[in-house]
């Protein structure tokens, strides 16, 4: 039978099981260790996590980067329920001493409308950052269509409301090894 959860109200089936998000999270990690393995450990690249949707794509990039980082996170809010509420808000300010002159590595979960990654650059950038490159688990392309370069996407996806490995719906279906999709 095919796997199915229900949160609160609505119910969602399996989309992309566990090992395809392992093996398209291998391919960016190969990508990014080859393309910041100048970096060393007297100007280390800040990975930059957005909770809490990104904190499991995080650790499973976390363990397969080779070069020297520092990790940092913050936490920043745009979605209620299914919706993005366009107004993208950052709960815990980050310290400008953290970025300022510093390459940083953006870690999102997922890209949608984009205003979380157009807000967050333009933050980054007030604060001193010098190059910010972004990375993300997955991109809903159709809707995307802003300007921000998305260096490494490890997944694209069509325009449907996603939950687990880190994606809720009001909070919940973060702790799940695959990611699922609404049952409509
Ligand atoms: P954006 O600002 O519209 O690009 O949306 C970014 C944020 O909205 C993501 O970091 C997620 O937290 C949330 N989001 C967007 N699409 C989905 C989805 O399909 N499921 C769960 N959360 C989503
Ligand atoms: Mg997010």
């Amino acid at each position: 039978m095919e796997k199915k959860i229900t949160l609160q109200d609505k119910t969602f089936k399996i989309f992309i099981p566990n090992s395809e998000i392992e093996k398209a999270i291998d391919q960016v990690a190969a990508r990014m260790n080859k393309d910041f393995s100048s970096y060393t450990d007297s100007n280390p690249p800040v990975m930059l996590c957005t909770l809490n949707g990104a904190v499991m794509y995080a650790a499973e990039l976390l363990k397969r980067l080779t070069f020297p980082l520092e990790f940092k996170a913050l936490k920043l809010t745009s979605y209620q329920g299914t919706k993005s509420t366009g107004e993208v808000k950052a709960e815990l300010p980050p310290s400008i001493a953290n970025f300022k002159g510093r390459d940083v590595i953006v870690v999102e979960d997922i890209v949608d409308t984009g205003n979380t990654i157009v807000t967050l650059k333009n933050l980054l950038e007030d604060l001193g950052a010098a190059k910010i490159f972004v990375t993300a688990l997955l991109l809903k392309p159709e809707v995307y269509k802003k300007d921000v370069k998305l260096d490494y996407v490890a997944m694209s996806i069509p325009n449907r409301f996603i939950v687990g490995f880190g994606l809720d719906y009001n909070e919940l279906g973060r702790n799940t090894e695959d990611i699922y999709v609404l049952d409509s």
